[in-house]
């Protein structure tokens, strides 16, 4: 036998010992005969290194430092799901779906509570892994992926392909991570997602490979192209090589639904890793197109989230935070309590009403919970504990700087009236530089917090101006060359982020993710968008009375303008550019898809006709350009013959939609 086939042949070995092992749970080989096999192969390798692969199992041991994480624009956007938090919701989440396509059914899976990642093959090989980021553009985090002991390296099939899936730690793994960073004196991990999350963001990946870190894969990059539904998209991966998460179900009828949430919340107590719900996906694929979209989630699928856990606490204080609209939110000081997973002493109380209705007062013992699993609320006041507390009074000036507050009328939170109020500024910088935003990375909250107090950042052009100071930066608490670089690299390319994100970091009162685009896509410049008026806006299908009254205010200011023109001249990026439309032959060509096709629906060619510009008709007539006809095609196909129009036959078509 060859060297090189005595090498492929350990890398089999070691693949499938890996596959039994961390994705089946069923290991074949004791560690011994593993451990025997890997020191083998490493020999070899060492000694050969004329057969080097990247997709050699010895790979998954790590050893590559990065400086920094590059950069990865997702091909198709990692987008969030709607939340449902009761069965209302649940009930509502149904009527919509059973509206367009009536009788849905559906795939039910665990939610895992880990990180999003997309992994993406060549020709059957590991090639690529990029993180969520903002839903756009991630990070490419491959080699820490790599060393993930049940992502497989080479598939069972040599396609091309991006699956979707999520990354996390189970219970074991966390404890011995947390034992470890005990023992040597540094800060706990505070749940196995944020281990799971900072693990993956370590720049060197032999500690990543330490850190046991595990994968469930649930979805495929344009899922049509290889199966009808999401069950068989599940199995399929499972097929592939992928691991599967193994307690999903497929699900007939609403009642079956809410089953099946019962059950995944039994169920969830006994498994090893943690889950925060039950995410439920319309099984048929080819549904997907006409359910559609919001700006942040598909509307084919949703996260149920579990119930969350709820304490008893005392509320020590009430004070008040500045929002970045100048809404003034009251927020409970709490004695620490451990809520689902993580210490808690604060919560909001939301606005002066939710206070009075709940009589919520200092010195209180209250019921606190996760809303959503995430934001601390406090639900309620336990008056059996209560004994001469002061009723709850608000306050009439600002906490940041003693401007005076007003509630309008109809509305429930008071904002404050003072225009360069140093609290607005703030969050209005945070807002501004949050990945949901401008995305500047290194520029969160303690950092702008920072650079505001020593008077750095009071406005958002004051961000582009902080190159100035690149070495006073430095010297700054928490601070070093490293880091200052980072982040003005980070304001540097923050210039070319789209228009609409910008628009949405303004802040400008109504104006979401949303409404920004819908806006940017109306007026595809600053220009244009300064001089709208309040009756084209309100023209707009999306923009109500309101947020045309908000756009037209904020334009109406002369701060707003010149701010926005002192950004300008620092080459930030103000117009936007029309999606460009795919060059493809079938685009503005008319289609009619006729007969039964092998590999398609006739729906699911359809998709794909109009995924490329194409149009689809029921009938053939001389403007018909195409027609697609698989087996047993009749009438129209005759038609067809009649006037002459192309017949395209199924192989054809497979070769055209993939040019
Ligand atoms: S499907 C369009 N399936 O939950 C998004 N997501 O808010 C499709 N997650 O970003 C996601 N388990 O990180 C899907 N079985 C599952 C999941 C799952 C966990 C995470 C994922 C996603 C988030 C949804």
């Amino acid at each position: 036998m060859s060297i090189e086939t005595k090498i492929k042949n350990l890398r089999n070995q070691i693949n499938e010992a890996n596959y039994d092992y961390h994705t089946k749970d069923n290991p074949k080989i004791s560690d011994f005969q593993y451990d025997a096999l890997l020191k083998e192969l490493i020999e070899l390798e060492q000694l050969y290194p004329e057969f080097d692969d990247p997709s050699s199992p010895t790979k998954k041991i790590g050893g590559i430092v990065l400086d920094k994480f590059i950069k990865h624009t997702h091909k198709v956007p990692m987008m969030s799901l709607g939340n449902i938090f009761n069965e209302s919701e649940l009930d509502s989440f149904y009527e919509r779906i059973d509206k367009v396509i009536s009788n849905p059914t559906f795939a039910a899976e665990l939610k895992i509570d880990g990180l999003a990642v997309s992994l993406i093959y060549e020709s059957g090989k590991f090639v690529k892994a990029a993180t969520r980021g903002n839903g756009t553009i991630g990070e490419d985090v491959t080699e820490n992926v790599r060393t993930i002991k049940s992502l497989p390296l080479v598939l069972n099939e040599p396609i091309d392909i991006e699956v979707r899936g999520e990354i996390y730690m189970s219970h074991e793994a966390f404890k011995k991570v947390n034992l470890e960073r005990a023992n040597e004196g540094l800060d706990l991990f505070v749940n196995p997602r944020n281990a799971a999350a900072g693990s993956i963001r370590q720049l060197d990946s032999k500690i990543v490979a330490k850190r046991s870190l595990s994968l469930f894969t649930y979805a495929v990059v344009e899922p049509m192209l290889y199966q009808k539904t999401q069950i068989d998209i599940l199995k399929y991966l499972d097929k592939l090589g992928f691991p599967v998460n193994p307690h999903y179900k497929y699900v007939e009828s609403l009642e079956a639904l809410k089953e099946s949430i019962n059950y995944f919340d039994e169920l969830r107590k006994k498994l090893k890793y943690d889950t925060d719900g039950v995410v439920i996906k319309v099984n048929d694929l080819s549904t997907y197109d006409m359910l559609g979209f919001t700006a942040k989630h598909p509307k084919y699928a949703a996260a149920y989230k579990f119930q969350a856990e709820k304490q008893i606490t005392e509320v020590k204080d009430i004070i008040f935070q500045v929002g970045r609209t100048g809404v003034i939110t009251p927020v409970a000081e709490l004695k620490p309590v451990f809520i689902s997973g993580s210490l808690v002493s604060r919560a909001t109380l939301h606005n002066e009403d939710y206070i009075l209705n709940k009589d919520i007062r200092i010195n209180d013992y209250v019921y606190v919970h996760k809303a959503g699993e995430i934001i601390p609320e406090v639900i309620e006041v336990i008056f059996d504990k209560r004994n001469d507390q002061e009723p709850f009074k608000m306050i009439d000036h600002c906490p940041a700087c003693g401007g005076v507050l007003e509630r309008k009328l109809g509305e429930a939170d008071y904002y404050c009236t003072n225009p360069n109020c140093s609290g607005k500024n703030i969050f209005g910088l945070i807002h501004f530089a949050s990945r949901v935003a401008m995305d500047i990375d290194t520029l969160g909250e303690k950092v702008v917090e920072l650079l505001h107090d020593q008077t750095y950042l009071q406005t958002i052009p004051d961000i582009y101006k902080l190159n100035q100071y690149s070495n006073e930066l430095q010297e700054l608490p928490g601070f070093g060359k490293k880091k200052v670089e980072k982040l003005l690299d980070a304001i540097e390319n923050s210039k070319n982020m789209s228009f609409d994100k910008l628009i949405f970091g303004l802040g400008i009162k109504n104006v979401g993710a949303k409404v920004a685009k819908t806006l940017v896509n109306v007026y595809p410049s600053i220009e244009l968008l300064i001089d709208a008026k309040y009756e084209d806006l309100i023209t707009i299908p999306e923009i109500g009375p309101e947020i045309a009254l908000s756009v037209v205010s904020y334009f109406k200011d002369n701060n707003n303008i010149n701010m926005l023109l002192e950004l300008k001249s620092f080459g930030l990026n103000m117009t936007h550019e029309k999606e460009e439309i795919l060059e493809h032959e079938f685009n503005n060509k008319t289609f009619v898809v006729t007969g039964t096709l092998d590999s398609f629906s006739r729906t699911e060619a359809s998709s794909i006709i109009e995924k490329l510009g194409g149009k689809v008709s029921g009938s053939v007539s001389k403007k018909t350009d195409y027609v697609l006809a698989g087996r047993d095609a009749g009438s129209k196909l005759d038609k067809a013959l009649e006037l002459g129009i192309n017949v395209m036959d199924e192989e054809t078509f497979k070769v055209k939609i993939n040019e």
